[in-house]
């Protein structure tokens, strides 16, 4: 269980943003409180209402939109978080946050941060296997960040190969693992 742990959960625009909603569905089974960042691209593939309506908490987007009391978004975010997910990670957040880049709410909520960053990446194979992705990876495996997947399979443009979203159970296990919770 995750009763009392708060997850910041990134979604990030790519084809496996829709899965995210059964990783929000999942984690609150499990009794996290969870608060989601969407970047503005993956509002094209997963709407706010959807993961406002199974996060049971605000969805946040907008760096510049107030959000609550006089607070700064991303400083009161990157607070709350026991741990920061990102799933799915497109190769777009991945280079942005490994090239310290913050120019969105999410980024700039992952900069702020010290709790413990998971990233779930997802995308084509020809993306993730990429030299500039893969470095990207390391240099933030090298800083402490931890990832998960992607697995080989199906992707969305029927090709066979490395790209997929990790099991949404691998992903919360390793939420559990990182959290040091014991599994029951
Ligand atoms: C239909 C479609 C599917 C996409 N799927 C992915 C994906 O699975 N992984 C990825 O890294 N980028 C994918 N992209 C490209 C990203 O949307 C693009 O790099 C975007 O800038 C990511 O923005 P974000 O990282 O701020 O969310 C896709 C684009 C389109 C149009």
């Amino acid at each position: 269980m995750l009763n009392g742990k708060t997850v910041v959960l990134g979604i990030t625009g790519g084809i496996a943003a829709y899965k995210s909603a059964k990783l929000v569905s999942k984690l609150k089974d499990l009794k996290a409180d969870i608060f989601v960042i969407m970047t503005e691209n993956a509002t094209e593939f997963i709407t706010q209402l959807t993961l406002q309506t199974l996060s049971q908490n605000p969805v946040y987007i907008d760096m510049f939109k107030l959000i609550e009391k006089a607070e700064i978004g991303h400083i009161s975010l990157s607070k709350r978080g026991d741990i920061i997910v990102i799933a799915p990670a497109t190769a777009n957040i991945i280079g942005k946050i490994a090239s310290g880049i913050a120019d969105d709410l999410l980024t700039s909520t992952v900069m702020a941060s010290n709790c413990p960053k998971l990233i779930a990446p997802a995308m084509h194979s020809n993306m993730y296997e990429n030299p500039i992705v893969q470095q990207n990876i390391k240099n933030l495996e090298d800083l402490g960040y931890e990832f998960i997947g992607p697995e080989t399979g199906k992707l969305a443009s029927g090709d066979i190969g490395i790209g997929r979203l990790a099991k949404i159970e691998d992903i919360i296990n390793k939420i559990i693992e990182i959290l040091k919770i014991k599994k029951h």
